[in-house]
């Protein structure tokens, strides 16, 4: 997918179902999905309980779903949910479900209903920081560059990831623009490769190929170049 392509598709941030439907949606879920992911939705994630369903908001709900599209959602419950008997409620309750899970996670709800053919318009967002970018983009970012006490290198306080062009072999290197601090961290990969010692605490550019390990994001880095000798936030 093309940069401009992930800046037009359309995201559950705006609104893709309406409250009317998330509440239907709710009894649907107390009614028949409940006893295992529970009340918070939760699951397995509840240490305190004996759920035996997947944890459907958080981290995992963006790891399963995110950089989806809704209608994989609806697919999933409606081909495997309810655990044990899937396949026996009508497409509109498993749209209305859907509804309730993405209430739960926070996205708006708006006039319209979510139907079958909406489920495929709108995209779930992926780990933040690098929405829309496919695995293996070749990426930049301007952050501060950190050691955390396991000795690996971070990117905090960056912006959100650009796709950017392979540079020519040879090319003289892009000068570094400053940016204003964001709000993502980046966990780099092969760091060490760049001597990024003498940068600790730096704001730096970081060149390299992204990669997304479920909701996480890092950069496998090709370049390091020093911005500013602070990090000025
Ligand atoms: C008998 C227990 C049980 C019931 C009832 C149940 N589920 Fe599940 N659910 C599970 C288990 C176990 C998993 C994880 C295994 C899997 O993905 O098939 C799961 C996974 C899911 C997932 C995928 C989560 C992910 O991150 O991959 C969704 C979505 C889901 N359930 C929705 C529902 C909905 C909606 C209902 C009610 C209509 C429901 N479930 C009822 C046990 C249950």
């Amino acid at each position: 997918m093309t940069a401009q392509s992930a800046l037009k598709r359309k995201t559950v941030r705006e609104p893709a179902y309406s409250s009317e439907q998330a509440e239907r949606g709710r009894k649907v879920y107390e009614a028949n999905c409940v006893t295992c992911h529970l009340p918070e939705l939760d699951g397995s994630a509840n240490a305190t309980a004996e759920a035996r369903g997947a944890p459907l908001v958080g981290t995992r709900f963006v790891q399963d779903f995110g950089e989806s599209k809704v209608s994989a959602l609806f697919n999933k419950m409606k081909r495997d949910m309810p655990s044990g008997k899937p396949g026996t409620l009508t497409d509109q309750e498993y749209l209305d479900a859907a509804s309730f899970v993405l209430q739960r996670n926070s996205f708006p709800s708006g006039a319209a209903e979510l139907t079958g053919d909406t489920a495929g318009d709108f995209w779930i967002p992926g780990a933040g920081g690098g929405e829309g970018l496919s695995n293996y983009t070749y990426v930049t970012a301007v952050g501060c560059l950190h050691q955390d006490p396991t000795r690996s290198w971070l990117l905090t306080n960056a912006q959100e990831l650009k796709k950017t062009d392979v540079p020519a072999a040879g090319a003289a290197p892009t000068p570094a623009v400053t940016e204003g601090p964001g709000e993502y961290t980046f966990r780099l990969l092969d760091a060490f490769h760049y001597s990024p010692e003498p940068h600790n605490g730096h704001k730096v550019r970081v060149i390299g190929y992204m990669v997304r390990l479920g909701a996480e994001i890092r950069v496998n880095v090709q370049a390091l170049q020093m911005v500013s000798a602070t990090c000025g936030n």
